[in-house]
């Protein structure tokens, strides 16, 4: 049958004491609202609809996405009433799935199972037993069948007593629920139109309700404050830890790993602890990471070893590179095979070719860089003029003394070998040591100094730091 997505999202929030909006906190990096959307997108909808009302335009500023029909609901009278603001758009002969905006974790596959046993003619409700059910609606059986489910304000000592809870979400035909709809009124504690009153109404007509238990309570963990939203982030971290380890990544510690994106591995990759791994990120076969580390967006080709507290983002690395420790890989930097980049070394913008290594403190950027090229010690491109950026060209073969400057736009031609402490602000010849030094001299007469009085150093400042 045809499906629509309804996500109720027009709560406001109040507990997470924040000028956010609730929706748009943030889980793994993206809003909570965006993960509902996606877990939805996944079942691909005929209609997806998304009931708003606080923070409206910056809610959907934020999620800026154009399958979503977005349904305001201008006062927020309670979670039938917020169904209802999208159900007159949405065909009878469609199955109506209702999703929560701050329930993030809920699977693709436990709401399949809720729109088929709605494709089959029955009311689905999700629902999971807790061990401590305070503020919940309960469902309430008989003989195993559910009759109802009552809001804990408006629950007697015994329905209380009750552990299996109703997580909110639901599936039916439009048909059924819009009709349902029209008989739920707003007599109980908190004067609100129920979707929950739909059950009863369900009931009384004769039409089949099924109460699905989840088993895996994680799926269903609202967030109301800044502590549910932490809780929901470490089932979501281990979730993705397990995710990957079950494709063949051996981490350290599940629990101090943070990933927070689409992540790839090959076997054997290792992953050792406090990593982040952000966006889309690809780790070939072998790959190993030291503690510490944040890679974003960026592919790391096989046997590849990242050591302890390097940051790679928006980079692509070829196979058995060495990076770190301390490394900095900026957007756009391209390692080609068995790359040395090392500790306080940063490539910005700026490809490296094989076998070639910048192993201490450099600075590589908006520069090509040929292959078997050794950059030494604290020589850097000077790409940038106070207005402009500049291109370095340094080609296969190139040596770069210790302490160099290259100044762009300029080219390191073939072979060459920069003399250490260098200012190089024209093209080497090939095959050629060039550099660019004063000559070494030695003072005879140089004393070192001595021990100053007060009234000495003083004099001695004052003099040296008078105004011209
Ligand atoms: C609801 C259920 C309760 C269930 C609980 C699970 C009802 C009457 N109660 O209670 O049985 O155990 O969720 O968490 O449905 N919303 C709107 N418009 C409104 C009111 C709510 O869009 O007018 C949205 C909220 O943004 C939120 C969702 O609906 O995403 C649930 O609303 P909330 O007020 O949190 O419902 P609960 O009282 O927790
Ligand atoms: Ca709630």
């Amino acid at each position: 049958m045809p499906r629509s997505v309804v996500i109720l999202a027009a709560g406001q929030g109040k507990r997470m004491n924040s000028d956010l909006p609730k929706v748009l906190q943030p889980l793994a990096g993206r809003p909570l609202l965006e993960h509902v959307i996606d877990t939805a997108r996944a079942l691909k909808p005929d209609g997806l609809y998304v009931v708003y009302g606080h923070g409206g335009s910056q809610v959907q500023h934020a999620l800026h996405a154009d399958d979503i029909d977005w349904v305001l609901q201008d006062k927020q009278l309670g979670t039938g009433h917020a169904l209802m603001q999208a159900l007159p758009v949405i065909p009878d002969d469609h199955t109506v799935l209702v999703l929560y905006g701050d329930v993030p974790l809920i699977r693709r596959e436990t709401l399949e199972r809720l729109c088929s046993g709605a494709d089959a003619g029955r009311l689905e409700i999700l629902t999971v037993e807790l061990a401590n059910p305070e503020g919940y609606g309960r469902i309430v059986r008989e003989q195993g069948e559910v009759r109802a489910i009552v809001e804990h304000r408006d629950a007697n000592p015994a329905e209380r007593s009750i552990k299996e809870i109703n997580t909110g979400l639901m599936a039916a035909s439009a048909k059924m629920l819009r009709a349902w709809l029209l008989d739920v009124g707003s007599h109980n504690a908190q004067r609100e139109y129920y979707l929950t009153d739909v059950v009863g109404i369900a009931v009384k007509s004769g039409y089949k309700v099924d109460g699905v238990k989840v088993a895996d309570e994680s799926e269903v963990v609202g967030v109301n404050d800044k502590v549910q939203l932490a809780q929901v982030e470490a089932h979501y971290r281990r979730r993705r830890a397990e995710e990957l380890m079950l494709a063949g990544a051996t981490i350290v510690d599940p629990t101090r790993i943070d990933i927070r994106g689409e992540v790839v591995v090959g076997r054997d990759v290792y992953l050792d602890v406090n990593t982040v791994l952000e966006g889309h990120v690809q780790l070939g076969d072998n790959v190993t990471v030291g503690p510490n580390c944040v890679i974003s967006d960026s592919n790391i080709g096989a046997h590849t070893k990242v050591f302890a507290h390097s940051v790679i983002d928006h980079a692509i690395v070829g196979d058995h590179c060495r990076i770190g420790p301390f490394a900095r890989l900026r957007p756009q930097a391209v390692l080609q095979s068995d790359v040395h980049i090392g500790n306080f070394v940063e490539v910005k913008n700026a490809t490296v070719g094989a076998h070639s290594k910048a192993n201490h403190l450099a600075y590589l950027g908006d520069a090509q860089v040929g292959a078997n090229v050794n950059v030494g010690a604290g020589s850097i491109t000077c790409n940038y003029d106070g207005q402009n950026k500049w291109p370095t060209i340094i080609d296969d073969d190139v040596f770069v003394g210790s302490g160099s400057m290259i100044v762009a736009p300029v080219r390191i031609s073939r072979g060459s070998t920069i003399g250490a402490g260098s200012t190089i602000t024209q093209t080497t010849p090939e095959d050629k040591l060039t550099l660019e030094r004063a000559r070494q001299t030695t003072a005879d007469k140089w004393q070192r100094p001595h021990k100053m009085s007060e009234e000495e150093r003083s004099s001695i400042i004052r003099e040296k730091t008078k105004k011209v």
